[in-house]
């Protein structure tokens, strides 16, 4: 039976997952890697612990299914977007820690590059507004602000790329001749793509100033890259997603009008919106879903909001008042309801689809009466009440899509789906079902998707898609009253959070 690896290169961890031909997980390895949270606004990875940790996952899940590289078909890699990595051609080392997608550093970049033709001055080529998020002011920083780095990228010897290319790179030979590539999905997140060539836009970067010998090839999403080296010698690398379009593809999410939502460290709503790339009037991004070799990329519509299981984390790590993330639900059960009480998590800002960088986050609502328990809820209720804004959204801009259906119910994953009252609460709101797979790692089983339809594991992607079946139903229970009265109490907090920093 073939088998296919699927790495999926997180924001918080790294994960190595083996599946074979039915689409179910046959082994699993899972490593952390740090935050460096180093000022406000700016958080760090080390791209070098990030490959280590690949290296160590893909060993230990092989291991522990009595595997070698060898018995995979391909692999396929999916990656945390828009965080960008600078490193050295000839050594294989980082040039400096990598800027992670959350990282508000580049704000001053943005201003300047928004101050001649406003914040939406990319976006008809690449569907994108200016903002800190996307890798292309990321770049810049790291040009104006790493000794001899501009130098070392105009003569070919430093590489700039986001955690797609570190990897494929790496894999594939590194200093050795490594391929230096970027998929379609990943390249449409750098502010540099023109969305309708899929070709980097010379004018875009130009603006910014990047040298184009630094950047990488862009390549589609489904299709062999290379082979691998070392202890994975031979083992096609197949395909190439980020997270959010893999959990799109891993979904079934293949056709206009298919939607899924990813609760992660951030929430990532995406619909399929075909062929054709769909502007937004309401805040939402434009961007590819997949591109299969040789065919036309398939584009997505797309919501993001930074700070979804992030938040939970902070109750965990810096309030101290859970000690696991899993605990953040009973604790919410200790109360009956918010207690009026609501948290806007503008950590970094606003994203979709407010796209407030001046936001910072604030907690409304309090009396004496206020305690954990209502905190914590408020906490969980914030990743309702973002993704509902989401879907407003997206319902006022797929007028555009052909052939639409309405959306009857979403399609959910990520870590905290195992929230019961996260996931009733979001169902009420929405109104409509909320669903999620019987395997919950969408994301990793994209990756194997993209890979395994590259070397012919599975034929096409309609025998992918009758593989998802249903693991847990979510049906709203709540009066309408009730929710309009609590979307408009979110907008209200939402209010109180702006023109801040
Ligand atoms: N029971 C739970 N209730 C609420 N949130 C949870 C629960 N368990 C985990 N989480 C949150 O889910 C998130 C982890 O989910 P997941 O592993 O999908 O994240 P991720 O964004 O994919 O991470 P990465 O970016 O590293 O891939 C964490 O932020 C964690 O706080
Ligand atoms: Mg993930």
């Amino acid at each position: 039976m073939p088998l296919v690896g699927a790495i999926d290169q997180g924001t918080t961890s790294t994960r190595f997952l083996v599946v074979d031909e039915d689409g179910s997980v046959v082994a699993a390895a899972q490593r952390p890697h740090a935050q460096h949270l180093p000022r406000p606004g700016w958080v760090e990875h080390d791209a070098a612990e990030i490959l280590e940790n690949v290296m160590t996952c893909i060993s230990e899940a092989l291991s522990e299914a009595d595997l070698a590289a060898g018995d995979l078909a391909a692999i396929g890699i999916t990656n945390q977007r828009e965080t960008l990595v600078a490193w050295d051609r000839l050594t294989g080392c980082p040039l400096a820690p990598a800027i992670v997608w959350q990282d508000t550093r580049s704000a001053g970049i943005v201003e300047r590059l928004a101050a001649n033709g406003g914040t939406d001055r990319f976006r008809s080529s690449t569907g994108l507004p200016l903002a800190t998020y996307f890798s292309g002011p990321k770049a810049v920083w790291l040009l104006e602000e790493v000794d001899g780095l501009r130098a070392a990228t105009e003569s070919g010897r430093a590489l700039l790329g986001t955690m797609d290319s570190w990897l494929l790179w790496n894999l594939t030979g590194g200093p050795e001749g490594g391929r230096f590539a970027t998929d379609v999905t990943n390249a449409s997140r750098t502010l540099l793509l023109d969305l309708a060539t899929l070709e980097w836009n010379p004018d875009l970067i130009e603006a910014m100033g990047i040298p184009a010998v630094a950047l990488p090839e862009v390549v589609p999403s489904i299709g062999r890259l290379g082979l691998g080296v070392g202890h994975l010698a031979g083992v096609p690398i197949s395909g190439i997603l980020g997270d959010q379009q893999a959990a799109l593809f891993g979904q079934g999410c293949h056709e206009s009008g298919s939607a899924k939502n990813t609760y992660g460290t951030g929430c990532f709503l995406l619909m399929n919106t075909g062929n054709t790339p769909v502007p937004s009037s309401r805040g939402l991004l434009t961007t590819i879903a997949c591109q299969i070799a040789g065919e036309t990329a398939t584009y997505a519509l797309e919501g993001s909001v930074a700070m979804a299981g992030a938040t939970v984390q902070w109750l965990r790590d810096e309030l101290g008042l859970i000690t696991n993330s899993d605990e953040v639900e009973a604790l919410a059960r200790t109360v009956d309801d918010n207690g009026d009480i609501y948290l806007v998590p503008a950590f970094s800002g606003l994203f979709a689809p407010h796209w407030r960088p001046d936001a910072r986050g604030v907690l409304v609502g309090l009396t004496r009466f206020a305690n954990r328990g209502h905190l914590a809820r408020a906490v969980l209720e914030s990743t309702a009440f973002q993704v509902a804004e989401l879907v407003e959204s997206i319902k006022a801009d797929d007028e555009g899509i052909a052939g639409r259906v309405e959306m009857t119910e979403l399609r959910v994953d990520g870590g905290m789906v195992v929230n019961d009252l996260l996931m009733q609460f979001q169902a009420d709101l929405l109104g409509i079902d909320v669903v999620r797979p019987r395997v919950e790692e969408a994301t990793a089983l994209g990756a194997a998707y993209a890979a395994g339809l590259a070397e012919g594991v599975w034929d096409d992607t309609s025998a992918v898609r009758a593989q998802w079946t249903e693991g847990g139903r979510w049906r709203p229970n709540m009066d309408q009253s009730e929710r309009e009265r609590l979307a408009m109490r979110w907008s209200e907090a939402v209010k109180r959070s702006l023109d801040w920093s």
